[in-house]
């Protein structure tokens, strides 16, 4: 199930004063990409604002002006951006992926995370963050990959499914897994009341599994 990070990785030290003694910890800076209402980033940047992820947002990007994930960047003071994808409804153009890939490279991005993201990543900005893109998807996978995961797994007479961090790759949620979790389907449920219960636990999954990949990091050695 566990995947170790790219130990090239760049790292970066966040120096944290504690009580005269000063210690370093890594930091990790992140960017995220969404498509719709952000509470996976809202989950990213509460568990960083009490302490428990070491990790900085350096930017928001969506492919949608309307999102209300860029409204909830803007409230925390963190940078966002649209990513123009020429008209094309489904599709993340080739170009649009460039752009995307250098703006997050601009702002010093070492993870890159998709936090409801509706476009398929490929080559050129795979190429640009190798093993450095990781989504967030609602289902234990490889069961229900795709488009409304909750749904398909009503339809399957599931009696159990889940949600699951991993790495991305070209395909449709196949890269390498980092965790899951499992949440029942009670009698009775509906698409919305399980999405909003996957939900929750999406939202400790996310925070724990980025906080694994900055315990992975090897520390800078010290000057
Ligand atoms: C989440 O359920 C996530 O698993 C899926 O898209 C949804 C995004 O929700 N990839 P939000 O925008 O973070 O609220």
């Amino acid at each position: 199930m566990a995947e170790t990070a790219n130990p090239n990785w760049q790292k970066s030290n966040l120096a944290l004063g504690t009580g005269g003694r000063t210690t370093t910890t890594l930091c990790m800076v992140l960017g995220i990409l969404g498509s719709g209402s952000g509470s996976n980033l809202q989950a990213l940047l509460d568990a960083i604002d009490a302490g428990h992820l070491a990790a900085r947002i350096a930017l928001v990007l969506s492919d949608n002006p309307d999102a209300f994930i860029l409204e909830r960047a803007r409230r925390h003071h963190i940078p966002t951006g649209l990513i123009d994808c020429r008209g094309c409804r489904t599709r993340f153009p080739e170009q649009a992926q460039l752009e995307t890939a250098a703006t997050l490279q601009a702002a010093g991005v070492e993870l890159v995370c998709l936090a409801g993201f509706l476009r398929l990543v490929k080559r050129p900005l795979l190429d640009a963050f190798p093993k450095r893109i990781i989504n967030i998807h609602p289902s234990l996978l490889p069961a229900f990959p795709g488009l409304q995961a909750w749904q398909q797994a009503l339809d399957a007479g599931a009696t159990t499914t889940g949600c699951t961090v991993h790495f991305v790759d070209e395909g449709m949620d196949t890269g390498p897994l980092i965790l899951q979790e499992p949440v029942p389907i009670l009698p009775g449920d509906t698409a919305a009341s399980l999405h909003a219960r996957i939900q929750v636990v999406e939202h400790r999954l996310y925070p724990a599994a980025i906080s694994k990949l900055v315990a992975n990091h090897q520390p800078l050695p010290t000057p």
